[in-house]
């Protein structure tokens, strides 16, 4: 089963943690884009397994481009993605088959496909499969950035540690850069070392800890979406819904704005020194109506802990048809929200980009 994504741009993710490779299509790119191959292996290298604090199941995640590019330019062609899966330890998840896993997929995913899912790495649940969702946005945020528009997302917090947040109205572009270089890819490297603390405590004790990434999109226009379910804050929610172990996404002030008076939370326009029209404040995230204001764009995505622990367990066995006990095996990430960041960031140029073709 492959899943996709995309009206105007037609994104479909395809494979398998541990199958031969994972990859994707994509239709409705521009054709004669030059890909920066440089840039788009920097971007992959963020995701990339291997990193401190993060599975130790390391693959290169080189991407190899099976149809849709001629010396590094797109041809109009549906462009095809793959990424080989090298270090693969199926033998580690055999246990799964009969008990499945409390907080992953193992379970509705046995009744759904009537016990043929695969069961190694998380088959097509697995994060593996944010390896060509980033390939293919990778590309996309490059399309974007010729365009004005950057897309640049940041840890907000790891249980609870919190890092600065973006500032709502100021751009801001000139920190992209640094957070970019960063793992942890925070605003405030002192906030990075107190979430690496808590992410060793939680792995030494065989826990998992969960996160939130922030995301700021500039340089997109006004009246970019739509109304209904034809809107932007629609279409990037969807987009990163599709990201495992994402709880929640929030827009601006979210939540918080149920708590407010209309006079607080209205964000009141002016006009800039050029002659744009801005507002004061941005509590609604950069999109009212389904389209985007001409202000950064903002958005929380809420991720929760890794589900696979090595703390024993209750659960139950589906060949017995008892309960039953379970210690997850294998290689797991102690926090995922440490390389979803490129992946938030991915999944919203895709999104966004979707919408501007519209
Ligand atoms: C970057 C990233 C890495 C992840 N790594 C793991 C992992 O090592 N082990 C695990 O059990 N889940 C991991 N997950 C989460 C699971 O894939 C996810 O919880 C599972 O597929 C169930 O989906 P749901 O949480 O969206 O309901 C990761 C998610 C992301 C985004």
């Amino acid at each position: 089963m492959s899943f996709q994504f995309g009206n105007n741009i037609r994104i479909r993710i395809f494979g398998q943690s541990h199958s031969e490779a994972v990859g994707a299509t994509a239709e409705g790119l521009p054709a004669g884009f030059g890909i920066d191959f440089d840039d788009l292996g920097a971007f992959l290298a963020r995701r990339a397994p291997g990193q401190a604090l993060t599975t130790p199941r390391v693959e290169k995640d080189e991407p190899v481009f099976v149809s849709g590019v001629t010396d590094g330019v797109l041809n109009g062609e549906t462009l095809k993605v793959l990424i080989y899966n090298r270090n693969t330890r199926s033998k580690d998840y055999s246990e799964l088959r009969a008990k499945p896993r409390p907080g992953h997929a193992d379970y509705p995913a046995h009744v759904k496909f009537s016990g043929g899912n695969e069961i190694a790495g998380g088959g097509q649940f697995s994060a593996r499969l944010t390896a060509p969702l980033c390939a293919v946005g990778g590309i996309i945020l490059q399309i974007l950035r010729q365009k004005g528009i950057e897309i640049c997302a940041h840890i907000e917090s790891v249980g609870g540690i919190g890092d600065v947040r973006f500032d709502p109205v100021d751009p801001q572009t000139g920190l992209f850069g640094q957070i970019k270089g960063r793992f942890p890819a925070v605003i405030d490297p002192a906030a990075g070392e107190k979430m690496k603390t808590r992410i060793e405590e939680v792995r030494a004790s065989g826990d998992s800890v969960g996160g939130v990434a922030e995301c700021k999109i500039t340089g997109l226009p006004a009246g970019v979406g739509g109304a209904g379910f034809g809107g932007l804050d629609g279409a990037i929610a969807s987009a990163v819904f599709g990201i495992p172990a994402v709880k929640g996404v929030e827009f601006g002030a979210g939540f918080a704005s149920s708590r407010l008076c209309g006079s607080e939370n209205n964000d009141e326009y002016y006009f800039d020194e050029n002659g744009g029209v801005k507002t004061y404040t941005n509590n609604c995230g950069g999109i009212l109506g389904g389209m985007s204001v001409g202000m950064p764009v903002i958005f929380r995505v809420s991720f929760k802990p890794t589900p696979s622990i090595s703390r024993e367990q209750r659960t139950v066995n589906l060949e017995t048809g008892k309960n039953d006990i379970l210690t997850v095996r294998g290689r797991h990430d102690p926090c995922v929200v440490l390389r979803a960041v490129p992946v938030v960031e991915a999944a919203a140029a895709i999104a966004v980009y979707d919408m501007m073709r519209g």
